[in-house]
């Protein structure tokens, strides 16, 4: 398989036999630039970040250690070795982390150079959240902060503005590289057994860390027609390939809490990949999406060849690891039905970034005239699936909007859910926290953040 993209401001093709190949080991490998380092090799620390630039023109750090070399056809990639200008004229970012002492044993330095330039190149100035998914074991972290402030005003390097790159960029695959929803849909009827790859973000872990082999793929990359979202009179529509960071900043005007869950959702390196499509079907029961979509009625779109069906996103989850999906059926989009925004959404895990759920709690109550209208209730994390608490809604709905009800509908919650233990959290926790989230519906404050320890 040849790959076409560009590295560091030049065309380069990736030849390999091996359609898992990550970027990072061909960096290292085949190109000798071992700048871009190893650390976990499963997207947590950031030391793997590079900058990679799309058809929009945008540049974004994503890890390169779970970012397949099938993904980057057409895309135009920089590492720390292409930061500096030909005449050796540092990046701002590398002169501030010079100035600021933002570097010690130097391991994790190209990864948050190549996160701060991406953050630089777009104007981001909320750096803790843009390097929350970088670790530093030796420098901390204010010296970092202070090199990100310190060149915020600085111009942004032509280097960073990476022209579309031409050309047939996949030649002699044995792997599918579908362009658009209907090529992948008539291909995926004939080979449903396939793999497909979305973002990577679960998949590249099966390559990774479980030497898996995948059989047959098919990269969705180049589908533009699943990506985007697409705000109407009626609804929001988000097609299956939108990564969980354009989300994040298209339904903030609408959810305000969703948006704030999803600055919690792994990393900016890990929501730049990370699809919704994939968050959904992967049907993982403590996926951070699911449950507000099910507490916002969203409605999940399948596609089969040309025949297509719609469910409520509730009715998609069966069991654990067992979804309502046909061979050959794909999520093609899901749509949220647009209302006012009465959602809160509260996630809990063990550190405050870049960590998953032990229990993510999703409501969507209406109160008029001091009583529950209507009460939409999801969990993540309390059973086997994302699930919705409908014996919990019943104790709302209709009630008065006060502690006493909140507090007898908490006892609800054990007829909706019997949790699990498991190294993220005890049973006897989660339902404690479920029901804490619950009766936190009475405080005024929405802002997941009043759970940061
Ligand atoms: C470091 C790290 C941090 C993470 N943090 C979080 C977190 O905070 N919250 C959270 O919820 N998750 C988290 N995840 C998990 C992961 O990001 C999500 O599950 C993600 O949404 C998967 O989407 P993807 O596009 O990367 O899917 P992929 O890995 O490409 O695919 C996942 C699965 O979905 C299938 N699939 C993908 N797209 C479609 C489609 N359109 N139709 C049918 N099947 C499809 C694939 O075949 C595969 O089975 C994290 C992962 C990592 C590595
Ligand atoms: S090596 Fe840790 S994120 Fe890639
Ligand atoms: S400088 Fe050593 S890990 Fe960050």
């Amino acid at each position: 398989m040849e790959i076409s993209f560009r590295l560091n401001g030049e065309d380069v093709t990736a030849t390999t036999d091996d359609p898992t190949a990550t970027l990072l080991d061909w960096l290292r490998e085949d190109r000798g630039l071992t700048g871009t380092k190893e650390g976990c090799n499963e997207g947590d620390c950031g030391a793997c970040s590079v900058i990679v630039t799309g058809a929009d023109g945008s540049p974004r750090a994503l890890n390169a250690c779970i970012l397949f070399l099938s993904q980057l056809a057409g895309r135009a990639v920089r590492t720390v070795e292409g930061l500096t200008a030909a005449d050796g004229t540092l990046h701002p970012v590398q002169t501030a982390m010079i100035d600021h002492h933002g570097s010690q044993c130097g391991f994790c330095t190209p990864g948050f150079v190549t996160t701060m330039a991406a953050a630089h190149a777009n104007g981001a100035t909320d750096h803790l959240d843009q390097i929350a998914g970088n670790l530093c074991r030796c420098t901390g972290y204010a010296p970092i902060l202070r090199a990100a402030k310190a060149c915020e005003a600085a111009p942004v390097p032509d280097l960073m503005r990476e022209a579309p790159v031409a050309g047939p960029s996949v030649r002699q695959s044995a792997q599918f590289h579908p362009c658009n929803a209907d090529e992948l849909a008539d291909w995926y009827l004939d080979h449903p057994d396939a793999t497909l790859v979305a973002g990577a973000t679960d998949v590249g872990l099966w390559v990774t860390k479980q030497f898996r082999p995948l059989g047959t793929m098919a990269f969705l990359v180049g589908c533009d027609d699943l990506r985007g979202v697409t705000v109407t009179d009626t609804a929001l529509d988000i097609g299956a390939m939108t990564d969980m960071e354009t989300l994040r900043h298209a339904i903030a005007p609408h959810f305000a809490g969703f948006a704030e869950l999803l600055r919690r959702y792994g990393s900016v390196q890990v929501r730049n990949a990370a699809t919704i499509g994939g968050n959904i079907a992967n049907g993982s029961p403590i996926g951070d999406s699911p449950p507000p979509l099910i507490a916002l009625g969203a409605t999940l779109h399948l596609r089969r060849g040309d025949a297509r069906r719609s469910m409520p996103l509730e009715n998609f989850f069966l069991d654990y690891g067992k979804q309502d999906r046909a061979p050959g059926e794909f999520v093609e989009r899901i749509s949220i039905p647009r209302q006012p925004d009465t959602l809160r959404c509260h996630k809990l895990s063990k550190r405050f970034d870049q960590d998953i759920s032990a229990v993510c709690g999703a409501f969507n109550v209406i109160v008029e005239d001091g009583t529950v209208v209507s009460a939409r209730v999801a969990f993540g994390g309390m059973a086997g699936t994302p699930k919705r608490a409908r014996a919990t809604e019943a104790a709302l709905t209709g009630r008065a909007f006060d502690n006493a009800t909140l507090e007898a509908a908490a006892k609800s919650l054990s007829k909706d859910f019997s949790p699990l233990s498991d190294m993220r959290a005890s049973a006897d926790y989660r339902m404690r926290a479920a029901r804490g989230m619950l009766l936190r519906l009475a405080s005024d404050t929405p802002s997941i953040l009043e759970v940061q320890p």
